[in-house]
């Protein structure tokens, strides 16, 4: 079986050299990584690549090489035709991120179309070498600049791209799946200060809360950075440069602080109704505090928010506990 693996990251690497080759052979694909902003290094870097557009471009390359079928269609490279007559390429004419596990293996390949058709991205299927839910896109070079340091998650392949290209280099994304308990543990072995930066949508907020929480019950303190909204990493860093990214950085919201955030974006504090049920939500929060102190600033803050007396909140609060005084 390990034997079987060793083939099959082979095809992989194989391929990713391939599509590298493309690329730079490709007028089109290459114009735009580069009109995305990206310099030639980060193309390298991440070893980008471009699938042609023939249905059998890759299986004829890899056939060619003395791979067999089945292995190219075990971690989907090809696929079977529905009429059982042949197979054909999984990816045509797209932008190719390989995806990278942290011993240096293409387990998997992410692809972007050039232009606004559908699906906008296309992963490889999982398999025999690849598990989404367990790897991170981007670890095996953030790694390398986070030794005990930041790892900031993000949604997007360009996102974790598009930093470093900014000099931004220890990012890491969930591979087109939602965030995972299991990755939430792999990038606790890889930094001590975390951060979530998701897209500034309501898919990305409510994605961040989520994220936020696994990390919690991973035993890791993440703070969430706030980006204007409807932009992404990527978007922001190219608009605004380094220096602006890291100004967020540094005011990015600890766990309470965010709950507060997304929930004053739920309730209408103008209204009675909405400072008592925003109140009472952020009251079953403050109950989690690591600290009376740090659970004194929070009813504090709420206090200000709302207007609510802070001995009314600590009672919310501690209502159900016998050692409230
Ligand atoms: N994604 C996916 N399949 C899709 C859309 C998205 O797997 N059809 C995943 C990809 O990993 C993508 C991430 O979700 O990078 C975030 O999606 P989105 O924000 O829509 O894309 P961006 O990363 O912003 O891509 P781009 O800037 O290239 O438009
Ligand atoms: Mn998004
Ligand atoms: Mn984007
Ligand atoms: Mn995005
Ligand atoms: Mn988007």
């Amino acid at each position: 079986k390990e034997e079987r693996r060793r083939k099959l990251f082979e095809i992989n690497r194989i391929t990713a050299r391939y599509f590298y080759y493309n690329l730079m052979k490709n007028k089109k694909a290459y114009t735009y990584l580069r009109k995305r902003g990206l310099s030639t290094d980060t193309i390298k870097k991440f070893g980008l690549g471009y699938s042609n557009p023939n249905w059998d471009d890759l299986l004829n390359y890899l056939k060619n090489k003395g791979f067999s079928v089945k292995d190219i269609e075990e971690i989907g490279l090809v696929i079977e035709r529905k009429s059982k007559t042949g197979y054909y390429d999984r990816f045509r004419d797209r932008v190719m991120f390989p995806i990278v596990n942290t011993k240096g293996n293409v387990i998997g390949f992410g692809g972007r179309v050039l232009d606004d058709s559908q699906p906008k991205y296309l992963n490889s299927p999982d398999s025999l070498i690849f598990s989404k839910g367990y790897n991170l896109y981007g670890l095996n070079i953030a790694k390398k600049h986070s030794r005990g340091k930041k790892i900031i998650l993000v949604e997007g392949y360009m996102d974790v791209i598009s930093l470093y290209n900014h000099g931004i280099k220890c990012c890491v994304a969930s591979l087109g799946t939602a965030f995972t308990p299991e990755q939430a543990k792999l990038i606790k072995r890889y930094g001590n200060d975390f951060f979530i930066c998701y897209d500034s949508d309501t898919a990305g907020l409510n994605a961040a809360d989520k994220a936020l929480d696994i990390l919690k019950n991973a035993g890791v303190e993440a703070k969430v950075i706030i980006l204007p909204k409807g932009k992404d990493p990527d978007e922001f860093i190219k608009e605004k440069g380094k220096e602006a990214f890291e100004k967020l950085i540094d005011e990015a919201l600890s766990y309470i602080d965010y709950k507060i955030y997304l929930n004053k974006k739920k309730f209408n504090l103008d209204t009675v109704e909405g400072k008592i049920d925003f109140t009472k939500e952020i009251a079953s929060i403050i109950k989690e505090a690591n600290s009376p102190i740090e659970a004194d600033v929070y009813i504090n803050k709420v206090s200000r928010e709302t207007g609510i007396s802070i001995d009314a909140i600590k009672k919310e609060i501690y209502k159900n506990q016998a050692n409230f005084k």
